[in-house]
């Protein structure tokens, strides 16, 4: 069973590779290597990483996973957020996309990269230029789709009229629902396949964390506003709700979470991230899970997206750009 992204085929579900190397805690290499190669065992076929992952260091751990699989996977990158010491910035001129997918062929160990996504959408630099560019590296062969990640709709047009546009891969979950208003619809229309990221919620809807302190130092989610203070503990409680619909069930709120994701259409493909190989077991078992009408509303019931407090970055100012 697999679905379309645009003109690409990709397993029902993919894999986020970003917390093998960081942002949630630390990781084990061989454990993540196992993780990945389990995954294409079990019909996952698209891997997530980006550039800032590390930084460098989480295309280069995918990069060994896969050298002898190669061939197994639909493998996607991003570019476009420079991590410069503590601070970042949006670059997307031509120059920064052409040293940027060296760096990343280089670092994945491949000569091409099957989705090659824009991260965030700079605001100094018309889209049409970035894309452009982006669309050399498909003709010159470096490349084979393309992608963009929370961009709004009108920067969804403008650049599908460049070149197509394969994906957009943006924040999607039960808590995060923001762009099924505008962004879907648009996406929809234009034939672009949709990358939910973060589809349980940075962990936290699977029910796992009980208070900000299960956050370990630097992990990312103890400077989310979502994930503090009385923020956290409001969207807890409807963590507890999804948790006891998951139980008369028999499943995880984990799972319940992810198949709720992978029910919104045949054109989308969520990316849940694990370095653990029993949760991605679990991850993968969701994406068979039928869910009836009923079941939809009731799960939408405990976790209703408007009643979520906090928004779920420090900095939304490049969001929807
Ligand atoms: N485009 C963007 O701007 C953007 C932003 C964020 C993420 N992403 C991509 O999207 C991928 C997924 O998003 P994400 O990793 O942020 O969030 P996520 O998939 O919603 O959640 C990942 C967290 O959930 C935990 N987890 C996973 N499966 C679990 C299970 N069955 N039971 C309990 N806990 C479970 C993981 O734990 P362990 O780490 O302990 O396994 C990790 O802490 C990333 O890996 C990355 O590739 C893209």
């Amino acid at each position: 069973m697999s679905r379309s992204l645009g003109s690409l085929q990709v397993g029902p579900q993919g894999l986020g590779c970003m917390g093998m190397s960081e942002f949630y805690g630390a990781g084990d290499e061989a454990e993540s290597v196992a993780v990945i190669h389990r995954a294409l065992e079990l019909g996952v076929t698209l891997l997530d990483t980006a550039d800032m992952y590390g930084p460098h260091v989480n295309e280069e751990l995918v990069g060994r996973a896969i050298a002898d699989r190669r061939s197994d996977v639909v493998l996607a990158t991003k570019f476009g957020i420079v991590r410069d010491g503590g601070g970042r910035s949006i670059r997307g001129d031509r120059e920064y996309v052409r040293a940027s997918v060296e760096g990343s062929l280089k670092r994945l160990g491949t000569d091409v990269i099957d989705l090659y996504y824009l991260h965030r959408v700079p605001a100094d630099t018309p889209i049409e230029e970035t894309v452009g560019a982006m669309a050399e590296l498909v003709t010159e062969g470096k490349v084979r789709h393309l992608g963009l990640s929370e961009a709004g709709a009108e920067t969804l047009r403008r650049a599908h009229a460049v070149h197509p546009i394969t994906a957009l891969q943006s924040e999607w979950s039960l808590w995060s629902r923001d762009i099924e208003a505008e962004i879907v619809p648009t996406a929809r229309e234009l034939g672009i396949g949709l990358v939910p990221y973060s589809p349980l919620g940075r962990g936290v809807l699977t029910g796992r964390f009980a208070s900000s302190a299960d956050f370990g130092k630097g992990d990312f989610r103890a400077v989310n506003p979502r994930f503090s203070g009385d923020n956290l503990d409001a969207n807890l409680k409807m963590v507890a709700e999804l948790r006891a619909l998951a139980e008369a069930r028999g499943v995880t709120a984990g799972q319940l979470a992810l198949a709720w994701v992978q029910h919104r259409g045949s054109d989308v493909v969520p990316i849940p991230g694990t370095k653990r190989i029993k949760y991605l077991e679990e991850n993968v078992a969701a994406a068979s899970l039928e869910l009836s009408d009923d079941d939809l509303a009731a799960i939408e019931a405990a976790v209703p997206a408007s009643a979520v407090a906090g928004d779920r970055y420090p900095d939304m100012s490049s969001i929807g750009r």
